[in-house]
């Protein structure tokens, strides 16, 4: 006799994908097996499917994963080159499926996997819901797998999200959640996938109120690997955060470049006063290792912040990137002079006014230029 119990479940799992679990993967080759054996003990009866979205780990990530999906079709792996980043990746994943449904989880076995199926219950029982969200911070659940300094790192983040976010959300860290596809695809327009914040980032994108529950769970401290939040993480988060507010008027790259340009300048006079005042070095020779300095500067802190996604490695890629970037920015320069010079002498503008339209117009080509040429895609 059949069992129809079992058949049911049967045809569950056997049906129409419903679920793609999101997994963005950076040097977690050690968690891969693991959580994919969990997640398959959770789901049973479902039909998900999961999909590893690896940065070329250096570690194997990738190769794991892929170990595992040659006898498992349900597993899946995207492997991107020349890339990095936690957000960026999580829409890839999430771009890529054809399920109703996507959920979240990091790959290194700090989230509860056990709160999937009571998302998925959440999500089926209320179409209008948009996310169900893996909450440290309400009722029963906790942040215990963080260290204190990391604690208190996450509640500063939390309170500078405040104003941006316009809805109470306990935990717009959480990088634990499940969406309907079609609320990532309304958002996606506006999302900045800069960062680790991918849920702060599709609330902030969101043009109307969006509806969620947050359902709690305990933050696990991480088994094998290391955390990837930096500093630098943690300064693009900030970068994030200028995005939604200020981005559509001044994109934050232009803004980053910018900045770091006038750090330039500061570094340039640096080299001038050492040179040519200290050393008493000629004040062309002065000016040009000057102007060598600082474009080397502005080089460096552009290829670690800026272009952080895009990162030039390794001696030779580095040096190609300098040198096209010196390049750029000599005609940035010629063009800053060339504007300048015809404001003032033909058409009589203010000195000032002359100057900085010559370094508006070098700031732009530079930073058009630069993002084409030397930190091309
Ligand atoms: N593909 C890809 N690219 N994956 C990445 C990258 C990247 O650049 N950086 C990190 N990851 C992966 C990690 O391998 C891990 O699976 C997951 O993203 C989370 O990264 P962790 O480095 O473990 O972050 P965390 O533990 O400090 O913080 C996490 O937990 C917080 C609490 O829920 C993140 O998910 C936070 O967003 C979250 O708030
Ligand atoms: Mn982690």
């Amino acid at each position: 006799m059949i069992d129809m119990r079992e058949d049911e479940t049967r045809a569950a799992a056997d049906g129409p994908i419903a679920l793609a679990i999101i997994i963005p993967v950076f040097q977690e080759s050690a968690n891969i097996a693991e959580l994919a054996a969990r997640l398959a003990a959770v789901l049973e009866g479902v039909a998900w499917e999961a999909i590893f979205v690896d940065d070329n780990s250096p570690d194997g990530t990738a190769d794991a994963a892929r170990a595992l999906a040659r006898t498992d079709r349900r597993i899946r792996v995207i492997e991107r080159v020349g890339r990095r980043g936690l957000a960026s990746a999580v829409i890839e994943g999430m771009l890529a499926t054809a399920a109703p449904l996507v959920a979240v989880i990091d790959g290194d076995l700090q989230h509860d996997e056990a709160l999937l199926p009571r998302m998925l219950a959440a999500m089926e029982a209320d179409p209008a819901l948009d996310l169900a969200i893996g909450s440290r911070f309400v009722a029963g659940g906790s942040d215990a797998g963080l260290s204190d300094k990391r604690a208190a790192q996450s509640r500063l983040a939390t309170r500078l999200s405040r104003g941006a976010i316009g809805a109470d959300l306990k935990d717009p860290m959480s990088g634990f959640f499940m969406a309907r596809i079609e609320t990532i695809r309304e958002v996606l327009p506006r999302l900045s996938a800069i960062g680790f914040k991918i849920l702060l980032d599709i609330f902030t994108s969101a043009r109307r109120p969006l509806k969620f529950v947050e359902l709690p769970y305990a933050f696990r401290s991480r088994g094998a690997g290391a955390s990837k939040l930096d500093r630098a993480i943690a300064f693009e988060y900030l970068v994030m955060l200028y995005d939604k507010a200020f981005g559509r008027i001044v994109p934050a790259r232009f803004a980053l470049f910018s900045a770091i340009g006038a750090l330039g300048v500061a570094v340039h006079f640096a080299f001038l006063t050492a040179m040519f005042q200290g050393a008493n070095t000629s004040f062309a020779a002065a000016q040009a290792v000057a102007t060598l300095g600082a474009m080397t500067f502005n080089f460096a802190l552009n290829n670690s912040l800026t272009y952080r996604d895009r990162q030039l490695r390794g001696p030779k890629q580095l040096l190609k990137g300098w040198l096209s970037f010196c390049v750029v920015c000599s005609v940035g320069a010629l063009a800053n002079v060339g504007v300048a010079t015809w404001l003032f002498e033909t058409r009589h503008a203010l000195w000032t006014l002359s100057a900085l339209a010559g370094i508006a117009v070098g700031a732009v080509w530079n930073f058009a230029l630069s993002s084409r040429f030397t930190w091309s895609r």
